[in-house]
């Protein structure tokens, strides 16, 4: 059952409300390694790569209690492996989120290389730098990270507190570094952090567990490292919401000229996206804990360029370019974070529309009337751009390889249905 079946063209309308961030509860999950005592974490969502990351944790000996929807409770009092095995790493990068807390607990840590994927050779030089400066040795050989803490002579098989300065934001990066210095001697500082929401919600966590983190938010990120963390004792730690799948409804609702609402959606968190949603011509309403997107003026073409938090989110570009294949005018649309991120493009243009992409800028001419067509997915936000073009297009549009999708979407299609879309899943 890989292939959505989409009928349009539609206008939706209704509320449906986010889940827990994907990419704040992947490190979440992580974290729970850090420590011998039970992590409870509310709001996870039920997603193929949350699965991989509970499969990844499980074969390390963690136990994983699921008592009730959303609810995750994680024991790493008895772990009886250090190590992420390729065949599971390949297919989540983030796998790599291991790493910073294997290391940090044990002193020693065996995972595969993540490899790249469609949007880019995705490298994790930056993860590797850092630790080594906190004291780990690390070696890659036959695929594998291979990193320990010396405990010869004078080697405590302690991580210590350095001075960490990335030469560009990494997301996971300094999630990895936020593991690492928590239990490390002494303190770290990490400038040029990255500022993203998930960012500042792993900080949260490990707060709650005892670490002591000042700065996660800003470009200086403090760290004090203490001897051991502890779990999250009677409080579960409820994931932020996801700021990149509210983007993906409120850009269905502006695409389709509807008027869709995303309850538990922080508007603070996608400041840059809502200003380029308003300017483009869609009418934006916040409140404390919901957005609301509504047509109705005809969509202007606008110009984007992404950039870390709190710039324009790369993983809302390609749902922008799908947007502005509707809009009137020329669309400039600049990607600066991973080279090879306008998989879409191609696929858009099956349906009809003008978009023309050079290198790290993509052109659009709008608007363009689609047509059903059978589309492929390449990545997981290319795979909703896809989607959100189908629920514009007039007739039947097929999209295939939606396991794309469902790394990083809880049940897309039944949330569509309820906001009046024609979406059903059916086999490729
Ligand atoms: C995180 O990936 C997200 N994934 C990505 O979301 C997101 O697109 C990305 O951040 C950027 O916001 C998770 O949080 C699980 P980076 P990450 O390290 O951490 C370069 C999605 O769709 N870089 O911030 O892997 C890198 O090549 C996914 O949900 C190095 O050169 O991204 C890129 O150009 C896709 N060396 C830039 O930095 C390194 O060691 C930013 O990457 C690390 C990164």
């Amino acid at each position: 059952m890989d292939a959505f079946l989409i009928k349009g063209p539609v206008r939706l309308a209704g509320t449906v409300r986010a889940s827990g961030a994907k990419n704040a509860a992947l490190p979440a999950l992580a974290a729970a390694l850090l420590t011998a005592d039970p992590v409870t974490l509310d709001e996870v969502p039920d997603l193929a790569d949350v699965n991989t990351m509970n499969r990844l944790l499980a074969g390390m000996g963690v136990s994983i209690d699921r008592p009730a929807p959303g609810r995750v409770v994680l024991g790493a009092s008895r772990v009886t492996s250090t190590e992420a095995p390729y065949d599971l790493v390949r297919t989540m990068r983030a796998s790599i989120l291991v790493l910073g807390p294997l290391v940090a607990r044990f002193g020693e840590a065996r995972v595969s290389l993540p490899g790249g994927c469609a949007i880019g050779v995705r490298p994790v030089d930056l993860h590797l730098l850092a630790l080594e400066a906190m004291g780990a040795r690390i070696a890659v050989e036959k695929g594998y990270i291979h990193a320990h803490v010396s405990r010869v002579g004078r080697g405590t098989g302690r991580l210590t507190g350095a001075a960490i300065r990335f030469p560009s934001p990494t997301v996971t990066g300094t999630e990895n570094v936020l593991f690492a210095a928590a239990l490390a001697k002494g303190t770290t500082v990490i400038e040029n952090a990255a500022r993203e929401p998930e960012v500042e919600d792993t900080a949260r966590l490990l707060t709650a567990m005892g670490a002591r983190v000042t700065g996660a938010g800003t470009p200086t990120i403090t760290v004090e490292g203490v001897d051991r963390l502890s779990g999250t004792g009677q409080m579960p730690h409820a994931i932020v919401p996801d700021r990149i799948e509210a983007g993906t409804y409120l850009a269905a609702g502006a695409i389709t000229g509807g008027d869709v609402t995303v309850t538990g959606a922080r508007a603070r968190d996608l400041g840059a996206f809502l200003d380029a949603l308003s300017r483009a011509g869609a009418g934006v309403e916040v409140t404390a804990d919901s957005v609301r997107v509504h047509g109705g003026r005809p969509l202007v073409a606008v110009d984007i360029e992404t950039a870390p938090h709190p710039g324009f989110p790369t993983d809302l570009q390609a749902q922008f370019l799908a947007l502005m294949t509707q809009a009137e005018g020329t669309s400039r649309l600049i990607e600066t974070i991973f080279e090879n991120r306008f998989l879409h493009a191609v696929e858009l243009a099956r349906l009809g529309a003008d978009v023309r992409v050079d290198g790290r800028a993509a052109v659009v001419r709008g608007p363009s009337s689609l047509e059903g067509a059978p589309v492929t997915a390449s990545d997981l936000r290319a795979s909703a751009a896809l989607v959100l073009a189908g629920l514009v297009a007039r007739g039947e549009t097929r999209v295939r390889r939606i396991y794309h999708l469902d790394r990083g979407y809880a049940a897309m299609d039944e949330r569509l249905r309820s906001l009046g879309a024609s979406v059903e899943r059916i086999d490729g």
